[in-house]
């Protein structure tokens, strides 16, 4: 069986593994762009741009004007990315090399200022919150996707985006795993730029799924107001909590599997925000339940649970009296880590569980695995995530460190690597860090 049927987090996840699996390629040419770059043949977008960026600033002929030959080694340089960063181009290199380029592509001989490159290019691709796009990037996952996504449309020449760049860096802590934020480089993608009718820079505008329309975000550009207006989206929802929906909420059987987080408020006693709460709903969407108390007008359901205020995660099935573990944070980012350390973790797979579960796929008797190839303590936290979200796939880890022949066996060179064992063999490896969107 081929991985047929796919949820929504499951299509995510596969989308990300085809965007960065490794592209076979056949090239004889005399200088390979990747070589040139110093970046893998599946490097990732950012990968390129960044290993572009350290180059440029190097050899940029604005820094070695003793060299005769600096502007001419730059222009390949330059030819290497141009070609590199384009999807289609990279595409028809990859199978044919320069040959392949040979009726579409002329340029790369035009070259920005080295302060052009110091100061201004990819700007937020330091910034692992925020997702660079380009153009075929932005459709596979803005336009076909139903993540809610908010995307600066910045020019590098607008000394106002440079101005909005620390706000929205925050925008981009503050929401990670509550919505996807982007950027987008007018100047490197305009016709992505043109396409989405962007006139003016900075533009941001929220996308929330294929069939509904973008909406442009106008007013002031703060932090707290652009976080406001994006958690405005987010459907995923927090229970009010009081004595006549109580019981019936915590019995409801749609959710009576799920462990429940209960913010409980009294005045002048520390709990989560409205905003910290539906964070953390978003965040943990079926995985969690996301409930607040308020104790000055319930307080018979806070007597009931023995719990004066502050935020207490209860097992599936156990809202009750002395079950509740605290949560120290009253940050909703420091507050999803808690709760995920007290999710189930997933199983680790050895050589001989491996080979088990090769065994139990050859013969179509185990549905597919999802596995995370990791070395040393480095745990993924999301990966405690996935087991209620891809409910047709098993989810394992293997430590590299330990089972080191296993891995070694399998080709895994770089970590963390996640890779799709599929019901009746073959399997893809996708190498890479999260950048990859
Ligand atoms: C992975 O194996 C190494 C070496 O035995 C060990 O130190 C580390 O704690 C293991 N990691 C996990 C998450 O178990
Ligand atoms: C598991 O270990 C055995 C013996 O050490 C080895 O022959 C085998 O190749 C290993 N399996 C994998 C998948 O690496």
């Amino acid at each position: 069986m081929e991985v047929a049927i796919l949820n929504h987090s499951l299509k995510r996840i596969l989308l990300t593994i085809a965007c960065c699996l490794i592209l076979l390629s056949i090239v004889n040419s005399e200088e390979d762009y990747y070589e040139l770059l110093g970046v893998e043949r599946d490097a990732t977008n950012k990968e390129i741009r960044r290993a572009f960026k350290k180059l440029a600033l190097e050899q940029h002929p604005d820094k070695n004007q003793d060299d005769p030959d600096a502007h001419s080694k730059f222009v390949t340089i330059n030819k290497a990315y141009e070609v590199l960063k384009d999807e289609e181009l990279r595409k028809k290199y990859d199978l044919y090399g320069e040959e392949g380029l040979k009726d579409d592509f002329h340029g790369g001989g035009r070259y920005e200022s080295w302060s052009y490159y110091n100061q201004e290019f990819g700007i937020y691709d330091e910034d692992p919150e925020i997702i660079t796009l380009n153009r075929a990037e932005f459709e596979q996952t803005v336009r076909q996707s139903d993540d809610i996504w908010f995307i600066n449309f910045y020019s590098p020449r607008c000394s106002h985006c440079h101005d909005l760049a620390p706000a929205w860096r925050e925008v981009g802590r503050e929401l990670v795993n509550v919505i996807r934020i982007g950027a987008v480089n007018c100047q490197e993608d305009w016709i992505l730029c043109r396409h989405q009718g962007i006139n003016r820079y900075p533009s941001l505008i929220l996308y929330s799924g294929s069939t509904t329309r973008p909406e442009r975000y106008t007013d002031e550009k703060t932090t707290k107001k652009m976080v406001k207006f994006a958690l405005k989206q987010v459907t995923a929802s927090v229970t009010d909590l009081w004595a006549a929906n109580f019981d019936m909420a915590i019995h409801n059987t749609e959710t009576a599997d799920l462990p429940w987080v209960i913010t409980f408020c009294s005045s002048g006693l520390d709990c989560l925000s409205d905003t910290s709460q539906k964070k953390l709903a978003a965040m943990l969407d079926r995985l969690v339940n996301i409930g607040g108390v308020d104790c000055d007008v319930s307080d018979a359901i806070c007597e009931r649970l023995d719990v004066e205020s502050g935020t207490r995660f209860y097992k599936p099935g156990q809202v009750q009296k002395g079950k509740g573990q605290p949560l120290g944070s009253l940050d909703a980012q420091e507050a999803a880590i808690e709760i995920l350390k007290l999710m189930p973790d997933v199983i680790t797979l050895d050589n001989d569980s491996f080979e088990k579960m090769r065994e139990g796929l050859r013969k179509g008797e185990e549905q597919s695995w999802l596995l995370h190839f990791m070395v040393g303590n480095d745990v993924d936290l999301e990966l405690r995530k996935l087991p209620a979200l891809l409910e047709d796939m098993n989810i394992g880890r293997i430590n590299c460190s330990n089972s080191r022949e296993l891995c070694r066996n399998l080709h895994i060179r770089h970590y963390p690597s996640i890779a799709v064992f599929k019901s009746k063999g073959g399997h893809e490896i996708h190498h890479g860090q999260d950048d990859c969107p």
